[in-house]
C-alpha cells in the first residue's frame, strides 16, 4: 500500500511540512469508513534526504522532550496518588463525551503527529540511537494508531445487545526500543477507548514518548485526560500500579515485569506483550536472495533491538547442506554500515545500553558446536557500538535456541526437514513473531497451521507489522492477558467492560 501510495503521488508538490509528503491514496475502505496507511517518507526524493540530514545535525543536542519530563517528576506517593484520582475523574468525562467528538480529536492528534514528524525522529536519534529510517516508519506507526483506532472506537457504540463501558484510568508503560510508536499506540488506544490515562515511559527514551504527548496535547488531547509522568523510584511504580482506581495496565516489555506488577496487584487486569526468541525457517524452495535479505533486515533492525527481531535462521535439508545461503548472509551482513544515528548512512546504530550480562556473553563467547560465520566488533570504549554478529551451528536446546538477547546477534541452526524445523521453532518458551521462506504453498500451509507464534510472516521480514494489515500480538510467553492484537480491529473492545442490554421479553 504504501509503496503504491508513493507512485500515486510522486508529482503532488510538498503540502505542510516541508518533507516532501507522500499522501496515501483514499482507496482502502474498512466497512463504510476509510483508513489508509500513511507513507513514509522517501530517500528517494533529493528534498527529503536534505530534510533528513537537517534533522540529524540537530539531533546530537537536542533538547527536546526535555521540559515535559522535568515536568512530569513524581516524587511522593501524596503526588502520584493526586495524579491518579484527577486522571481518574478527567477520565469519566473524557468517556462520556460522544465517541465522534473523542474520534475528531484522535484525528488531529494523527495530523499533529505528522507534523512532529521531525522532531519525533531527531528526539529518537538523539536518545534512542534510531537511524532515520528506523525513526521514520515508527513515526508513520504513530500516525496510523491514531486515525485507525479514532475509526476503530466508532464500532464501540455500533453494537446493538451490549454497551461498552470504558475504564476511566489506564496506565500505559512502554519500553524503550520502539520509543513513538509503542507509546503512541498504547495511549491512542486507551485514549479511542474513552479512557483517562497515564503513561510512563522507559527511562531510557521517555523523551521521545514526551514529544509524542505533547504533540496530542497540542491535537486537544486535555492534559487531565493524559498525563505523563517521570517517577522517582521504584515505589512509586508499585503505588501507582497497585492503585484501586487503575482499571488496566498496558505493558510492553519483559514477561518479568508483567510478574512483578501482578505481584503488586494480583487482581489487576494487565495487556501485556513481553519479550520472544524469532525465528525465520528457509526451506530448500524459497528465493534464496529474498530470504537473504529479509533475514538480515529482521536480524540487524535496530540493532536487533526489536521484540519482532530474527534472533535465529533455520535451514531446511539442502539449504543447510550447501555453502550458498551462509555465504550470502555473511556478505549481506557485512554491507551493513555500522555507525552513529547521526550519520544518515548508518544502516545500524549503537545499541541503547552498553552490552553487559547474557547479550554480553552472546557476542563475545560461543557454545559447543558453533563457530562465528561474522564475528562481533566492538567499535567503541563504552560498549555501546558493535558490529553485526552471526553464529553458525546453534544446537537445538542451548542457550542461544531459547535465550532472548536484544541486540545484534543471529543464530543459524539445520533442521533435516520441516518438521524438524518447525519443532525448533516452537521449542522456545515465546510466541511473537515467526518467518518461513518458502515458494511451496502445500509448506507454507502446513506451517502455518502448526506454528505457535502470533505473528505469522512468509516470505517477508519478521519485524515492521502494520497498522491494520498486520495486527501485532504475542502468543505463549510472549503476551500475558492480551485477548486482542494492536492495531486490529478487536484492540479498542478488550480495554473496557461490556454490559448486555436488557431485551423485551
Ligand atoms: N510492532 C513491532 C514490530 O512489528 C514490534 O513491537 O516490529
Amino acid at each position: 500500500d504504501r509503496f503504491l501510495a508513493s507512485l500515486a503521488n510522486l508529482n503532488t508538490p510538498a503540502q505542510t511540512t516541508n518533507r516532501a509528503q507522500n499522501r496515501s491514496t483514499p482507496a482502502a475502505i474498512i466497512g463504510e469508513r476509510p483508513f489508509n496507511n500513511v507513507a513514509d517518507t522517501d530517500p528517494a526524493i533529493g528534498e527529503n534526504r536534505t530534510w533528513g540530514r537537517a534533522i540529524l545535525a540537530r539531533s546530537g543536542d537536542s533538547q527536546l522532550g526535555v521540559d515535559t519530563v522535568k515536568a512530569g517528576a513524581v516524587t511522593t506517593p501524596e503526588q502520584m496518588k493526586s495524579i491518579l484520582d484527577s486522571v481518574t475523574a478527567a477520565g469519566a468525562n473524557w468517556g462520556g463525551m460522544p465517541a465522534a467528538e473523542r474520534a475528531a480529536i484522535l484525528h488531529r492528534a494523527g495530523d499533529a503527529i505528522e507534523a512532529s514528524r521531525a522532531r519525533l525522529i531527531e528526539v529518537m536519534a538523539t536518545e534512542a540511537g534510531k537511524t532515520i529510517a528506523e525513526g521514520d516508519v515508527e513515526v508513520s506507526e504513530a500516525i496510523d494508531f491514531a486515525h485507525y483506532y479514532a475509526e476503530r472506537s466508532l464500532d464501540l457504540e455500533a453494537i446493538d445487545d451490549a454497551t461498552f463501558v470504558p475504564s476511566k484510568l489506564i496506565i500505559v508503560t512502554p519500553p524503550w526500543n520502539f520509543p513513538v510508536a509503542i507509546p503512541a499506540g498504547s495511549v491512542l488506544s486507551a485514549l479511542a477507548s474513552g479512557s483517562g490515562v497515564i503513561i510512563k515511559p522507559a527511562k531510557l527514551s521517555q523523551r521521545s514518548a514526551a514529544v509524542m504527548v505533547e504533540a496530542l496535547w497540542e491535537a486537544g488531547v486535555p492534559r487531565e485526560v493524559l498525563a505523563f509522568v517521570d517517577l522517582k523510584d521504584r515505589e512509586l511504580g508499585r503505588v501507582m500500579i497497585a492503585d484501586p482506581a487503575v482499571d488496566r495496565v498496558i505493558l510492553t516489555g519483559a514477561w518479568e515485569t508483567a510478574a512483578m506488577f501482578r505481584s503488586w496487584r494480583n487482581d489487576l487486569p494487565i495487556l501485556a506483550e513481553t519479550s520472544g526468541k524469532n525465528a525465520i525457517i528457509v526451506t530448500p524452495s524459497a528465493d534464496l536472495d529474498l530470504a537473504v535479505a529479509d533475514v538480515t533486515k529482521s536480524a540487524f533492525g535496530h540493532a536487533g533491538q526489536k521484540c519482532s527481531a530474527a534472533s535465529l535462521v533455520i535451514l531446511v535439508g539442502s539449504v543447510g547442506k550447501s555453502e550458498r545461503f551462509e555465504r550470502q548472509l555473511v556478505d549481506s551482513v557485512r554491507t551493513l554500515r555500522v555507525g552513529l544515528p547521526q550519520d544518515p548512512l548508518t544502516m545500524m546504530g549503537p545499541i541503547v545500553e552498553a552490552a553487559q550480562g547474557k547479550l554480553l556473553n552472546a557476542l563475545t563467547t560461543l557454545a559447543p558446536g558453533e563457530s562465528w560465520l561474522v564475528k562481533p566488533r566492538q567499535l567503541d570504549d563504552e560498549g555501546k557500538q558493535w558490529t553485526p554478529g552471526v553464529r553458525t551451528g546453534v544446537v537445538p536446546g542451548s542457550e542461544f535456541h531459547m535465550t532472548e538477547y536484544f541486540g545484534p546477534v543471529l543464530g543459524v541452526m539445520r533442521a533435516k526437514d520441516l518438521t524438524e524445523a518447525i519443532a525448533m521453532q516452537n521449542a522456545v518458551d515465546y510466541g511473537l513473531t515467526a518467518g518461513i521462506h518458502s515458494l511451496d504453498p502445500t509448506e507454507v500451509a502446513r506451517w502455518l497451521d502448526e506454528v505457535q507464534a502470533g505473528n505469522a510472516y512468509v516470505n517477508r521480514g519478521i519485524t515492521g507489522a502494520i497498522v491494520r494489515r498486520q495486527p501485532f500480538g504475542g502468543w505463549k510467553r510472549s503476551a500475558v492477558g492480551c485477548h486482542a492484537k494492536a492495531g486490529g480491529p478487536n484492540y479498542l473492545m478488550t480495554l473496557g467492560q461490556w454490559e448486555a442490554v436488557e431485551q423485551p421479553a
